[in-house]
């Protein structure tokens, strides 16, 4: 499964570029299905979960070919709509194919998105804002049939402002007939990407990046050549690397518009933060201070992707900080991990208290998840000795090579294939 192998202690220093956002290219992934025509998607990351999103192209009958950052997706001689179980399984956020397919093809057969790793995750608000466009969906022996003769646009409120279900109607409305207007819409970064993304090919979609996306159906759409946004939470993670370790950490190609929250909360812990014109460096204070509560939010809130890593940064600063999760009821299974280097934490319910101890040491730890991964990553870079992190995989889901880029910045960090 992979280990990474960390000696912790190393002051990091020096600067990286941030990757391309893995949450906006699995949705303009998805999006190629749209327009049956050669598109060219640059600065995609190379993680596993853009790999699996490139199967799920292929088993459409999509051609896709990399060219270092670049994918070329070409979707002119896709013919299928159905995605296999196995594919379903090894991403639930294959989920948001199903709007492209059925707006493509007018039908389409997913598998539903089993298990479970941060929490439950249903997709109900997808499926009936899909119903509302006038698509008839059947749930039989783990699989959902969707038909519709034709699509229409609806008015559409999401009760929760869902990511993944905002970004399904974007992609069933935009060739529907008449208007969509979706009401508390998900506000993420990502999501003005793929809004981006579709006007670019000729859609006509407005107010991306606002609580009301309205969407005008159109006849037609062109393949197009679209740059993915920088990964906030990457950014962030690699700044929490810094601040970890007492270093200073410099970003390349960093979105601080994007990144507000994590930004505020650097600085309540003592961190300054320098947003130069194509630079965003962050120099840590010798001993962090705690955060007041930190309570996970849609955005613009505090991310819940960046929740764990600040639980380690937490863990090493001076007093209690409170974390309140209130998007995933399951993502704090990095906790078990991080007590065992000595972190104080204590878990009721959706809620964490973090008693910042003096240091953490290193340990034989496993990662359960992407962002607890992360987690764990950072924690091994500030405590004292050698941490080898088990399940490398979750981490390789998110961060494209993360030994490269800890080393360029000082960390003593190396992976294995066992
Ligand atoms: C996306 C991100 C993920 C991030 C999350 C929240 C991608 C590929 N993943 O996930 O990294 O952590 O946003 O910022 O972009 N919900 C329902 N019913 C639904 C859909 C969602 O109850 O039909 C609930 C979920 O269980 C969860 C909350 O809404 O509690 C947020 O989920 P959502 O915003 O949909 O997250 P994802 O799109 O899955």
């Amino acid at each position: 499964m992979g280990k990474l192998i960390i000696n912790g202690g190393s002051r990091l220093e020096g600067e990286i570029k941030v990757q391309g956002a893995k949450n906006a290219v699995l949705p303009i992934l998805a999006a190629t299905v749209l327009n049956g025509e050669k598109n060219v998607i640059t600065n995609c990351p190379h993680l596993s979960d853009v790999e699996k999103t490139i199967d799920v192209l292929e088993s459409l009958g999509c051609t896709v070919c990399r060219q270092g950052n670049a994918l070329i997706v070409d979707s002119s001689n896709a013919s299928g709509h159905t995605i296999a179980e196995e594919l379903m399984r090894q991403m639930r956020s294959s989920i948001i194919f199903l709007g492209a397919i059925i707006a493509r093809f007018g039908k389409a057969v997913v598998s539903m998105p089993g298990g479970c790793e941060i929490g439950n995750r249903p997709i109900d608000l997808h499926l009936k804002a899909l119903e509302q466009l006038g698509i008839h969906i059947e749930e039989e022996h783990g699989y959902i049939y969707c038909t519709a003769d034709k699509l229409a646009g609806a008015d559409i409120h999401l009760d929760f402002p869902s990511v993944g279900a905002t970004e399904n109607i974007m992609l069933a409305s935009c060739m529907a007939d008449g208007t969509t207007t979706i009401t508390n819409a998900a506000r993420e970064p990502e999501i003005i990407d793929l809004g981006a993304f579709l006007t670019h090919m000729g859609a006509d979609v407005r107010g991306a990046g606002t609580d009301v996306i309205r969407i005008e159906g159109v006849k037609k759409l062109y393949g197009i050549e679209h740059e993915i946004i920088p990964d906030r939470i990457v950014a962030a993670t690699y700044l929490a690397a810094g601040a970890a370790t007492g270093g200073t950490v410099s970003l390349r190609g960093a979105n601080a518009g994007h990144m507000e929250a994590m930004l505020s909360a650097f600085r309540e812990m003592g961190c300054d933060i320098a947003c130069e014109k194509s630079r965003l460096i962050l120099a840590a204070p010798k001993k962090l201070k705690h955060l007041h509560t930190v309570r996970t939010l849609p955005y613009p809130g505090f991310p819940t992707d960046i929740q764990s890593p600040f639980m380690t940064l937490a863990s090493i600063a001076g007093g209690t900080t409170v974390f309140v999760e209130t998007i995933f009821e399951n993502r704090y299974k990095h906790v078990e991990e991080l007590t065992r280097m000595g972190a104080d934490i204590k878990v009721d319910g959706r809620v964490a208290i973090v008693r910042g101890v003096d240091r953490l040491s290193g340990a034989n730890v496993v990662a359960k998840d992407l962002r607890g991964g992360a987690a764990l990553t950072l924690a091994a870079l500030a405590a004292d000795g050698t941490t080898e992190i088990e399940n490398t995989c979750y981490i390789d889901r998110g961060y494209e090579c993360i030994e490269r880029e800890l080393a360029a910045l000082g960390a003593d960090i190396k992976r294995t294939d066992i």
